[in-house]
């Protein structure tokens, strides 16, 4: 590839993550709520016993591919100073979901990893620049606003450390690598079928594992009841998820 459609492509590149990251980001999209969009005079007024807007712990979910840092990192500070964000959560250890890790954890002092504990003991301990915060099945951390809970998926799809979270207020899954849908050019949200798409895409590249123990795990997620899916690739749905989920878990 020559050098100038390498920069062409690394541009076109820049410029989807940072429309993903949008459609991630942006207030009144799927996952506003629990990264807190906007600033704190835009937050809901909080009910009694939660923690004033200033004490939110303010998340991030996935960082990207290290050489999309840049693009990532201004777009978080869209949303908030850098130096306000908490946690640094993601599924697995893979580059796409936590490649700019120690990027970002420089340039966000307060920020700390959060992982499974086998994605902690195998390699983010070792990996970070600042010790990560494990996290076990069913663990939960408060927000302020939001409450997320982490789910151990292993090898679901993939990685022996794979994990979810889910935020019990809005009741969405952010749901990694599942549903992935390939392209660029899916809405930030949908009711659209997105099994199907999915499904095309792992036709072509399956990249389940199939453990034995997928159905089991699917019908975990499942069972929380999530009304929207936060996909890492392609569009986030919205609908009856649970019954999403355990459709996958028929077609797999
Ligand atoms: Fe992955
Ligand atoms: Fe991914």
């Amino acid at each position: 590839m020559s050098r100038g459609r390498e920069g062409s492509s690394t541009r076109s590149a820049d410029r989807r993550s940072r429309a993903r990251f949008r459609a991630c980001h942006s207030r009144g999209r799927a996952s506003a709520p629990l990264f807190g969009g906007g600033d704190a005079a835009s937050q809901p007024a909080c009910p009694p016993g939660v923690s004033p807007p200033e004490e939110i712990e303010r998340p991030t979910y996935e960082t990207g591919l290290r050489r999309l840092f840049p693009a990532v990192r201004d777009a978080i500070a869209r949303v908030l100073p850098l130096d306000r964000l908490r946690w640094v959560a993601f599924s697995h250890f893979e580059q796409d979901e936590c490649g700019a890790l120690n990027e970002l954890l420089a340039a966000a002092p307060r920020a700390q990893a959060a992982c499974s504990t086998v994605g902690a003991m195998t390699s983010v301990g070792d990996l970070a620049v600042r010790p990560p915060r494990p996290l076990a099945d069913g663990e939960r951390i408060r927000l302020g606003l939001h409450e997320v809970t982490w789910w151990d998926a292993p090898h679901v799809p993939h990685g022996w450390d794979c994990g979810f979270l889910s935020e019990s207020t809005t009741r969405t899954l952010f749901c990694g690598d599942l549903f992935t849908q390939p392209g660029a050019s899916q809405p930030p949200i949908t009711e659209s079928d997105i099994l199907g798409p999915s499904e095309a895409m792992r036709a072509a590249m399956d990249y389940y594992a199939h453990a034995p123990s997928t159905r089991a795990t699917i019908e975990k997620l499942a069972s929380t009841e999530p009304r929207t899916l936060a996909c890492m690739h392609g569009a986030a749905w919205r609908g009856d998820a649970a019954k999403l989920l355990r459709e996958l878990a028929e077609v797999l």
